[in-house]
Order: structure tokens, then C-alpha cells, then sequence
């Protein structure tokens, strides 16, 4: 395991110094940090609500708990801020020590740039309130508010946000990079619906960024925001919560039937087309042995906003599709989740501590050709590695995507809103997994995301910021037109001279 998550680690650390800035002043090993010595310098100052937590406490392990243990952060100390006011206390305290600091907020983040930093994790946790604003047009959340958490607590209140699809990750972790889900056709992403923040740059300074002040700054924040502060509460649009139940559909599909399940979305989407209240489909190629033990089962599953019938309707050409199994249902907005396995407890948001081998990419349609070679390069591997079989997973999402690209696409760092889909390839392996086998994912990995590029000869590839591991060109994760990295230098030249902020997709 070490050879590679070294090697990883490495190629990290030389993409940063080879990026040419000079070699900001905090470059250099953290000191040895005690819990009690941060308790007795800075602990007066903060409210009585927080948590400093060192590593023989017993809540330490698990306010560090990770989903991708590929790049872990060492963390020396753990600052849970009772109040927002505390942050810029705490970063000031950092500051004058030399020690750098990280945000956490639900551990979902796995680029490997994570892998190199040395400090004090400050743990959003305290700071999920939620306040709808009189008039239910707009709501303010801590920053530490999650998905899941959100969309049930508006629900109650009458109302639905943009959040990510998966009930388990932060609202920022996402919203700062885009932060897609499943009212996205509707409403846009979530970063489209920030309205304002309150924001601690790297000196400890602490602002508000809107429309009237730091326009340039939430720019930035809205695709690149991980790279410029903490935000430690926000102001988004809420709208009414619509229909009173989400219809979903799950089928299981042999792998004999890809190009007709393919063929089908490709016309169902029509390049972006995708009716609104179809707001999200995703499935997977993995091995589901009571179907097949030698090649992937198609597992695919649509959420429809609105009633059974509507939904079946547009839905008539995938019940065309024999199937192994179906699934159907009806159910309130804030259970689809549960639903679709995305929920806290879900397939998808479970399985923390494992070593995950991701890439991705971002497609407009599929290339059916190109699905299939992704689906026997699979069959290939676990032949080659039986092991690998129950490890393998290919993603691939369809939102409805309508009021994503009406949003002009220079009216924030977001860079890629004609992707119509999303799609990644992982593996999860457990943390002790042999090298010879970590190092065999990565190939297959690396394979599978040049085999989606390949078949969009015509489009450069691009790296979904929150799906990225991190090796990717900056151009990849942040836009391909040369205007967008200077524009972000430049805020960064500004807002963070000494890159504080580096530790998740650094853009310096
Ligand atoms: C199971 C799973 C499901 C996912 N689902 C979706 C999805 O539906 N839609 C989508 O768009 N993406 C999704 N992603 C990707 C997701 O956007 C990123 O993994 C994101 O970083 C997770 O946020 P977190 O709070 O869980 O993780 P963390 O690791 O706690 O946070 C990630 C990074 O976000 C930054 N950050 C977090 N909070 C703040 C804050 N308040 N202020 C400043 N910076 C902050 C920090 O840089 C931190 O390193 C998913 C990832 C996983 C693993
Ligand atoms: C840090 O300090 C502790 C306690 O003083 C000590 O046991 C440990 O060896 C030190 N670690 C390093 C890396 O200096
Ligand atoms: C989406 O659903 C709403 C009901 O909430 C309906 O009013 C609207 O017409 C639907 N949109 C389309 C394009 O079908
Ligand atoms: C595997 O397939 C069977 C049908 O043969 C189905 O009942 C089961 O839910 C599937 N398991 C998973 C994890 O998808
Ligand atoms: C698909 O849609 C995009 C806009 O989202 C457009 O640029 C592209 O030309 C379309 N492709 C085809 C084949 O129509
Ligand atoms: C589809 O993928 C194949 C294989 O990479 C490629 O040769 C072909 O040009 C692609 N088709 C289109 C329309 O891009």
C-alpha cells in the first residue's frame, strides 16, 4: 500500500512546486502541536461550546473519520468551533504559529493534494443551523449544514433548496465546486443559488461576499471555492417544495442489453434535453453474482418529481428492456434519497476507511461504443484479478439539466455546464489492501477514463472538481479557457497571497 499511496503523494507535491509561485512562507513542517497547549493559549477566547480534541480523546478518531483513505491529512488536533466567531480566532491563532489549518466538514473530499497537509482540523460540525428567512424566499445555513439535514428540515418547513444527491456530504464541500443534484434542472446547481456568505480568508479576516462587495471573490467561490476561505454561514434561495411525492424506478439489467439501454438514454436525454421533473438517473456496471459472476450487471435507477403515471410514461422505452429485477415506488422528496441508495445509510455514502481509485470524466452523451469497451475491459480485469470483482464500480449520472446551462457560462468559475453527465470509476478496496493490487486499480482506473475521453474525440476532457483525485491538469478541473486560470490566480494573488488554502484541488 505505501509504494503507491507514496508515489500518489509525490507526484502531488511536485505538480505544486512545479507550478511556479513562489514557495509560500507556511512551506514548511508543522510543529509539534499539543491539545493543552492550544486549550490554555487559545481556548479563553472561544466559546464555551467548542471542542478541542487531541489525539488521546476519544471523540478524535471519530471527528476525523474519512470516506477515501488514499491521501489522508495528518491531523495533529481537532478545533470544533462552537460559533462562527470563533473561526477567525482560530485562524489568526494558526497564523501567528506557523500551523496550518483545514476545514472538515463531512469527510467526503478525497483529492490527493489532501495527503500533504500538517495541522489543525477545524471541524464544521456546531454550525448546521438553519433559518428560513421571512417571506420563504431564501434561508441561511451554517456552514457545516449537510445535505440530507437540509432537504429534511425544508421539507418540513414547505419548502426545497439545491443540494448534492447524496443525503451523507456537506452543502459546501459540493456547492463550493459546483454542487450538483437532483433539483438542478429546475433550479440550477447549488453554487447557482449562493446568494451571499460570510467568509474568513486566509489572514482571519472576516467579510461578507455578495453581488455588492467581493462580487469577484464569489465568482470564484461559485466552482473554486475551496481555494479561497471558510465559509461559515451562507445565504441560499429556497423555493416551495412542489409535489408531494417523487416517483422512482430502479431496474437490474444483464449485461447482454447494454447497447439497447444506451441507445435508450442517449435519445431519452437528446444532448441535454432531458424533460425537468426527470431530475436524476445514475446506474452502475458492477458485479452482482447472483446475475452473473464473470461480467457487470447494468444497475440504473431514474427519480421522477411528480406522479407514478407521468413517470412511467416517459419512462415507457426502459420497461421495453427486460430485466433481471424492477423496483418502483412512490415517496416524499427527502426519502428519494433512501430510495435511490444515496441516502446516510446508502450504498454510496457508507463504506468510510477504504481506499478508493477514482477518475472521472464528463460527457454530453455516451458513446455507445465507448460504454461497451468500458464494460469488457471490465469483464478483462476481473479475469485478470478475481479479487478486483467485488471492488469495481462504474458510475454514470444523468441529471435533468435544463437551468444548469440557461446560467451564462462565465457568470461563475464553474467551467463545465454542458457536461450533461457525470461519470467516475472507482474501486473500493479495504485500507490494509496489497500494493500489487492498489497499483492494478489505478491502471484500470486511469484505463476506463481514457476509454470515455476517446469517445468524445471532439471534446477536451474534463475532471468535475468534487469528482476529481486530484492528478488531473488544473485545466481539467477548472476550465480549459486560459481566461478562467488567470482570472483565479488573480483572486488567489489577492485574497490568499500565502495559499492558506491548498489542501483540496489547489489552484496554486
Ligand atoms: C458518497 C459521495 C457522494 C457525493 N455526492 C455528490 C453529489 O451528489 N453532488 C456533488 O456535487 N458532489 C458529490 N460528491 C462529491 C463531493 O462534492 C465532495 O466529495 C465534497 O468534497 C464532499 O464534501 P464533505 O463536506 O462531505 O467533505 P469534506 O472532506 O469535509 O470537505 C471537502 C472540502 O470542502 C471544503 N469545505 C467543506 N466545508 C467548507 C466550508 N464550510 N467552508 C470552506 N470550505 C469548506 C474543504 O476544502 C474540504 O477539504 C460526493 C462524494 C461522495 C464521496
Ligand atoms: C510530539 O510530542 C510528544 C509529546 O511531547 C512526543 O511524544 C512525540 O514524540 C513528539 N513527536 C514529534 C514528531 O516530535
Ligand atoms: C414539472 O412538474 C410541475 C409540477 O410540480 C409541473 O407544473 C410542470 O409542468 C412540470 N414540467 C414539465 C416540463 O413537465
Ligand atoms: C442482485 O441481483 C438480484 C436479482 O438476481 C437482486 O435481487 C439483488 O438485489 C441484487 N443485488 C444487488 C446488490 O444489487
Ligand atoms: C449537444 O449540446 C451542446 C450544448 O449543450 C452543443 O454544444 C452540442 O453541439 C450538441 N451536440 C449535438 C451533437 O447536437
Ligand atoms: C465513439 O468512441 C469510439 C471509440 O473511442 C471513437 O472511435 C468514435 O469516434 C466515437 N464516436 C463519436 C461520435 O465521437
Amino acid at each position: 500500500m505505501k509504494s503507491v499511496i507514496s508515489l500518489v503523494c509525490s507526484l502531488a507535491i511536485f505538480q505544486t512546486v512545479g507550478a511556479g509561485n513562489s514557495i509560500p512562507r507556511y512551506f514548511h513542517p508543522a510543529p509539534n502541536l499539543s491539545s493543552r497547549q492550544i486549550q490554555r493559549e487559545l481556548g479563553r477566547q472561544l466559546s464555551k461550546t467548542t471542542s478541542i480534541l487531541g489525539q488521546n480523546d476519544n471523540r478524535f478518531e471519530n471527528s476525523i473519520v474519512r470516506w477515501d483513505v488514499v491521501a489522508v491529512p495528518r491531523i495533529q488536533v481537532v478545533i470544533e468551533p462552537g460559533q462562527e466567531s470563533d473561526i477567525p480566532k482560530i485562524v489568526k491563532y494558526c497564523n501567528r504559529n506557523n500551523v496550518d489549518f483545514l476545514t472538515y466538514n463531512r469527510g467526503h473530499g478525497f483529492p490527493i493534494s489532501l495527503g500533504s497537509f500538517n495541522g489543525i482540523q477545524i471541524n464544521m460540525v456546531n454550525l448546521n443551523h438553519i433559518s428560513v428567512k421571512p417571506g420563504g424566499k431564501s434561508a441561511w445555513f451554517g456552514g457545516g449544514a449537510y445535505d440530507g439535514q437540509v432537504s429534511r428540515y425544508l421539507w418540513d418547513q414547505g419548502y426545497v433548496t439545491t443540494t448534492g444527491s447524496c443525503d451523507c456530504v456537506g452543502m459546501m464541500g459540493p456547492g463550493l465546486g459546483g454542487g450538483h443534484g437532483r433539483h438542478e434542472g429546475l433550479y440550477g446547481m447549488i453554487s447557482d443559488n449562493i446568494l451571499q456568505v460570510n467568509l474568513v480568508l486566509a489572514d482571519g479576516s472576516s467579510i461578507r461576499v455578495n453581488k455588492a462587495r467581493y462580487n469577484d471573490l464569489l465568482w470564484g467561490l461559485k466552482g473554486a471555492g475551496h481555494n479561497f476561505g471558510i465559509v461559515t454561514s451562507f445565504e441560499m434561495n429556497i423555493y416551495p417544495r412542489g409535489p408531494d411525492t417523487w416517483h422512482f424506478h430502479t431496474y437490474l439489467w444483464p449485461g447482454s442489453q447494454l447497447t439497447t439501454v444506451f441507445n435508450a438514454l442517449n435519445t431519452f436525454h437528446n444532448n441535454g434535453s432531458t424533460p425537468i421533473n426527470m431530475t436524476i438517473n445514475f446506474g452502475q456496471f458492477y458485479i452482482n453474482s447472483s446475475v452473473s459472476a464473470t461480467e457487470p450487471s447494468i444497475g440504473w435507477t431514474f427519480a421522477y418529481r411528480g406522479p407514478a403515471e407521468e413517470a412511467e410514461n416517459l419512462l415507457a422505452p426502459f420497461n421495453a428492456i427486460q430485466a433481471v429485477g424492477d423496483i418502483q415506488g412512490d415517496v416524499p422528496y427527502p426519502d428519494i434519497s433512501v430510495a435511490q441508495g444515496t441516502g446516510e445509510e446508502g450504498f454510496l455514502c457508507q463504506s468510510h476507511n477504504t481506499i478508493r481509485t477514482i477518475t472521472t470524466a464528463g460527457l454530453q452523451v455516451y458513446n455507445v461504443t465507448a460504454q461497451q469497451q468500458i464494460f469488457d475491459s471490465f469483464k478483462q480485469h476481473i479475469t485478470d484479478n478475481p479479487q478486483l470483482a467485488v471492488a469495481g464500480l462504474v458510475v454514470m449520472e444523468g441529471y435533468s439539466t435544463a437551468a444548469v446551462e440557461a446560467i451564462p457560462s462565465d457568470s461563475s468559475a464553474y467551467p463545465f455546464r454542458s457536461d450533461h453527465h457525470l461519470v467516475y470509476f472507482s474501486t473500493i478496496l479495504a485500507p490494509n489492501a496489497k500494493p500489487s493490487l492498489i497499483k492494478q486499480s489505478w491502471k484500470w482506473a486511469n484505463e476506463v477514463r481514457d476509454l470515455w475521453n476517446n469517445g468524445q474525440p471532439r471534446r477536451l476532457p474534463n475532471a468535475y472538481v468534487n469528482y476529481a483525485n486530484g492528478l488531473e491538469p488544473l485545466e481539467q478541473k477548472y476550465g480549459h479557457e486560459p481566461w478562467r486560470l488567470q482570472r483565479l490566480r488573480h483572486l488567489k494573488a489577492k485574497y490568499d497571497p500565502h495559499n492558506r488554502f491548498r489542501f483540496y484541488n489547489p489552484i496554486v
